[in-house]
């Protein structure tokens, strides 16, 4: 019998050779839990919950919504809300069950060769391998930055329908040239660049701006990463042109109407404190860099909110801080990745026993 985590294509008898290739030949995505959690710094998530009046009027709300009937396919509330913080039309919005279900939906849309750069965020590749499409991966330098010249290359040579570039990425939390995003929109008309901007609570840029220049650009956000992980949602803003031929292949349902409720109350009443925990993140970011890189260790510079570490061991560092019921994300022994820990940054207390646990 198969279990989370092991190959079950095993099981599949003849169905194994119905599942192409690139999908036999991965994993699934799979979130290893200690069985005791003391702080949980795996998942880049925002560490505070929602402050008790904030919630006690969202259970109000979300107690009023008409369960019995299908969501809003429109989301025409929260899209109001969302246009006017950002000061775009609502045909430029595109809603996903999370940003994942935006990717998704950019390769069902524009499928063709998908480019990234690696490492990166994995379900770049996934959603590309997914609906069979040939994934270009382009490596970072070794420092784990955008090599800029390599994407052009492989762009000349591939001619890719999309690009994803996390801006800043994950796993690595760098914030690579956000002008270059621009600059392959203005030079490739026929690709569509996404600039991924998941982190931009933490990294305090955007190329929203320059959107209106770029009818092949499109800003990807979420609110997963300012303390809504659990809701699942995300949005494109891009030129109604692109808005319109994602719309064509998104599930009508798919923000159901508790994530719209709940999406549309938090933008609306709780923002303030959102931004108020992420800058609180961003300062705890640069009191966790520091004490790690007293310990010696390389702490990759991130404007995210996470950081990437390489420790002498990561395997073994990875093993005592699960035993102290410190969940990170770890990478293996080999790859560019080797012996790199990715630690969401959380709370002072969370910090500290990050700390008191890899000293120990
Ligand atoms: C760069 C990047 N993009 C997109 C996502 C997906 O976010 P979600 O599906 O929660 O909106 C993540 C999540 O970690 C991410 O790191």
């Amino acid at each position: 019998m198969s279990v989370p985590g092991d190959d079950p294509d095993d099981d599949l008898g003849p169905l194994a050779a119905r599942v192409p290739a690139a999908l036999r030949g991965s994993t699934a995505y799979h979130v290893p839990r200690p069985p005791r959690l003391v702080a949980k710094l795996d998942a880049n998530e925002l560490p505070y919950g929602l402050p008790p009046e904030l919630r006690a009027k969202l259970g109000a709300a979300l107690a009023e919504v008409p369960l019995e009937r299908y969501p809003d396919p429109q989301a025409a509330r929260l899209r109001a809300i969302l246009a006017h913080q950002l000061g775009v039309a609502g045909g430029q919005l595109v809603f996903g069950n999370g940003s994942d279900e935006l990717i998704a939906l950019l390769c069902s849309a524009f499928p063709g060769p998908i480019l990234t750069p690696t490492p990166s965020f994995v379900y770049y590749r996934i959603a590309a391998i997914a609906r069979g499409l040939p994934l270009v991966e382009v490596p970072l330098t070794p420092e784990l930055e955008l090599d800029e010249a390599a994407v052009e290359a492989a762009i000349a040579l591939h001619r890719p329908s999309v690009v994803f570039l996390a801006l800043p990425n994950n796993p690595t939390g760098t914030l690579w040239r956000m002008a270059f995003a621009l600059e392959l929109a203005a030079r490739h008309p026929s690709t569509v660049i996404v600039s991924d901007e998941a982190y931009v609570a933490y990294a305090g840029v955007s190329n929203l701006p320059a959107l209106a220049a770029h009818p092949n650009l499109v800003v990807m956000r979420t609110l997963s990463k300012i303390g809504l992980a659990g809701l699942r949602v995300g949005f494109t803003i891009s030129a109604p042109a692109i808005a319109a031929v994602l719309e064509k292949v998104r599930p009508p349902y798919n923000l159901s109407s508790l994530d719209q409720r709940a999406a549309e109350l938090v933008l609306e009443d709780g923002a303030a404190w959102c931004a108020a925990r992420a800058a609180e993140v961003v300062e705890e970011r640069s009191r966790l860099a520091i004490a790690l890189a007293a310990f010696g260790l390389h702490v990759f510079p991130s404007r995210a909110n996470l950081l990437l570490v390489r420790f002498p061991d990561a395997a073994a560092t990875y093993a005592k801080l699960a035993a102290a019921g410190i969940s990170v994300r770890s990478f293996g022994a080999t790859g560019p990745l080797a012996n790199c820990l990715r630690i969401t940054v959380g709370t002072a207390a969370e910090t500290a026993a990050l700390l008191r646990a890899y000293a120990a």
